[in-house]
């Protein structure tokens, strides 16, 4: 499975670190930047990620800031993509079999590299239950393309 991943200058050097280990699962590891510690804006880099997803709908994305909340904002702006802010492993775990989620935020601000580590893991390997949860999520569509009002009787 393709992991791509990005960050701003405050999580880079979590990033570097992540994606080691995930070179080092087995993962392909497609890197969108930022390249260095320099100052630079979250939203570019949420925006470059989640437009490689587009291209690869099997892929997952991991984005990290200093909080992990701007990337998670600037991601869920775009059709398609279910970024949650993640902090422990049991959300990690139930993002994906709950809401199919396709990119995982995290802040290196917040979280210590072991933890990181451990959710990015945890995510990455479990899968979408579907059924009940295949409506629900359907209903996030309907309100990504303007029609949330169907969903009120
Ligand atoms: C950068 O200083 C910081 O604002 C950014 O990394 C992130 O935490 C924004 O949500």
């Amino acid at each position: 499975m393709t992991v791509v991943i990005g960050s701003d200058h405050g999580g880079f050097e979590l990033k570097a670190k992540i994606a080691e280990h995930l070179k080092e699962k087995g993962y392909a590891v497609n890197d969108v930047g930022t390249d260095s510690q320099a100052s630079c804006h979250y939203p570019a880099i949420a925006h470059k990620l989640c437009t490689e997803l587009g291209k690869d709908p099997d892929a997952l994305g991991i984005l990290i800031c200093g909080t992990g909340i701007g990337m998670s904002m600037a991601a869920n702006k775009h059709h398609g993509i279910r970024a949650a802010l993640c902090g422990d492993t049991y959300s990690a775990r139930m993002t994906r079999e709950h809401n199919n989620a396709n990119v995982l935020c995290m802040g290196a601000r917040v979280l210590g590299e072991g933890l990181a580590v451990d959710i990015a893991d945890t995510f990455l390997s479990s899968s979408f239950l579907g059924g009940r949860h295949k409506t629900r999520v359907d209903m996030l569509s309907l309100i990504e393309d303007g029609r949330g009002d169907e969903l009120v009787p």
